[in-house]
Order: structure tokens, then C-alpha cells, then sequence
């Protein structure tokens, strides 16, 4: 059975069990959610009113045939998405990450995220699941292309750019619903599961495959399952759950190891 903790109010005193697990690991796979950007001001997904598709349509944003529909309303607001990641700063959680990177080499971070919020904090070979906001290709030839400037803050709709090579609309770099994930972070994300000895999920509702697999993945193979998420979930099927937010609990976590 997993033990839940409420975390809310701080960390207070920690079960030797976890802090001996988060200790002795030797391989850490950290799997992240939109829950890990939300406290620099990037929303969420499926939280109620707040969350992304609680105000808009997936069917007609983050699909191939609604890019066909209407290149420009999908790379407009794909590239209001951007605007906003690249204004939003990485928070406490970003940071913690990475100093805990620093400290333990073998600690890898395998991100649904499509920002970089996690490099601008300082860790390195993030494996993007979803892949980036910041790496447009091409729709036709799948060249990769620059990112355009950023539109100005008054510009709700811009056309996406061409490619040079073969005049090709350019699409956000991003995992659409239908497609698959980019084989060689999937691959690897995979690999890290079945090897891990402690595996960290943190601000993710675990609702989109292949990525909610990893963590059972993880467990089954051994390893100790710890998720870190203001809300508990009811199907939990780990070793620990530290209900609150990243950003509190995190740092907290790593001035005591
Ligand atoms: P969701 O919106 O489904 O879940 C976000 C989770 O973060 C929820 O469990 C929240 O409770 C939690 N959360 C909120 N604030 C938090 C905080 N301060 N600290 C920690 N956790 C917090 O987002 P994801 O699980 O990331 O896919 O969604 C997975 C995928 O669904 C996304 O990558 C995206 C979306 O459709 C694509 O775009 C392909």
C-alpha cells in the first residue's frame, strides 16, 4: 500500500523508509509534468478551469488534420504558448532538479513538457517525450527550421513561415494527438525505466500514454515509486505520494538528503 504524506503545509519529519530510498538510489529516473512549470505561470492541462483543455479544443489545436484545417490558428496559438514559456522564469522544482542532476550523476529527466524550463534551470540531456515549443520542422519534409521571432504581444494570429527548401508550411515541433513519439526519447525513457532504482513522477495527472507506463514500468522491475503532486490520485500503485507542490517540496527534499 502507499503511503501518502501531506505535504501542503511543508515538508515536516520524513519517514526514514523514504529518505533512505531517495539516499541509497544509485540510477534516478525523474518523469515531469505540466505540474512542474505550473508555478512559473504555465498552465496545466486537465486541471478544471484553469487547465488547457478546459478553455480549448484539442481536436481543433493539437491534431495533423486541424493544421491542415488551418495552419494559422494552430501555429498562432502554439506560438502564443511559446511567447509564454519563453517569458515564464524555471521555479524552485526546475532548479532543485538540477542541482540534484549536479550532485547525482546518474539522475535523469525525461519530460512531457514541451518548454525548456529545465535546461534554462541548468539540467542537461532532458529527454523531451512531447517534444518543443522551440523546434518547428518543416510539415511537409520534416526539415528542422528557426524559430520566427516571437510575436508581439498584440499579434493573436500569425501565419507559420515556409521552408526554404521545399515551400513546405512549417508545424511546431511538438507530439500531436494521433502521432507517435519521437522514437530515440521514447526508446531511452524506456530503457531508463527498466533500469532505475528510484523513479520520481512529478505534477503529472498520468493520463497520456506511453508516458504513464514508465512509471509502472519502473516499480514492476524494483524500483521505488514516489510521486509528488498537490493532488493524490486514487489508482497510485507506488511506495510514496508527497501531496503538495513541486516547487515547496522538491528543495525541501534535497536539503535533506
Ligand atoms: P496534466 O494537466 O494532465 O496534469 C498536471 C498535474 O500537475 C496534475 O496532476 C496537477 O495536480 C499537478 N500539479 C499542479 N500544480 C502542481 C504543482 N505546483 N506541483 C506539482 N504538481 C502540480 O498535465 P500532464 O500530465 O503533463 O501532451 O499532461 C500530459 C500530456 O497531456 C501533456 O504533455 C500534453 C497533454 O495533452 C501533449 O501535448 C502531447
Amino acid at each position: 500500500m502507499p503511503i501518502s504524506l501531506d505535504c501542503r503545509a511543508g515538508l515536516g519529519e520524513l519517514p526514514q523508509g523514504l529518505l533512505e530510498s531517495l539516499r541509497r538510489a544509485d540510477e534516478i529516473l525523474v518523469l515531469t509534468g505540466a505540474g512542474v512549470s505550473a508555478e512559473s505561470g504555465i498552465a496545466t492541462f486537465r486541471e478544471a478551469l484553469t487547465g488547457l483543455w478546459a478553455r480549448f479544443d484539442p481536436a481543433r489545436l493539437a491534431t495533423a488534420d486541424a493544421f491542415i484545417e488551418d495552419p494559422v490558428r494552430v501555429w498562432s496559438w502554439y506560438e502564443w504558448r511559446r511567447a509564454q514559456a519563453l517569458a515564464a522564469e524555471p521555479n524552485p522544482a526546475h532548479r532543485a532538479l538540477a542541482a540534484w542532476g549536479r550532485r547525482q550523476q546518474r539522475l535523469h529527466l525525461v519530460t512531457q513538457n514541451v518548454d525548456d524550463l529545465h535546461e534554462r534551470a541548468g539540467s542537461h540531456a532532458v529527454i523531451h517525450l512531447h517534444g518543443s515549443l522551440h523546434a518547428p520542422r518543416c510539415f511537409e519534409c520534416a526539415r528542422p527550421l528557426a524559430s520566427p521571432p516571437v510575436p508581439a504581444a498584440g499579434d493573436r494570429l500569425v501565419a507559420p513561415p515556409r521552408c526554404p527548401a521545399c515551400g513546405g508550411l512549417a508545424r511546431p515541433g511538438v507530439v500531436w494527438f494521433g502521432e507517435s513519439l519521437p522514437e530515440e526519447a521514447l526508446a531511452s525513457a524506456w530503457a531508463l525505466a527498466e533500469r532505475c532504482d528510484l523513479c520520481l513522477v512529478v505534477g503529472t495527472s498520468g493520463l497520456v500514454q506511453p508516458a504513464a507506463s514508465l512509471p509502472a514500468v519502473a516499480r514492476q522491475q524494483g524500483a521505488t515509486l514516489v510521486r509528488i503532486d498537490p493532488q493524490p490520485a486514487a489508482d497510485f500503485n507506488g511506495d510514496w505520494q508527497l501531496l503538495g507542490a513541486a516547487g515547496v517540496i522538491l528543495p525541501a527534499l534535497l536539503e535533506r538528503l
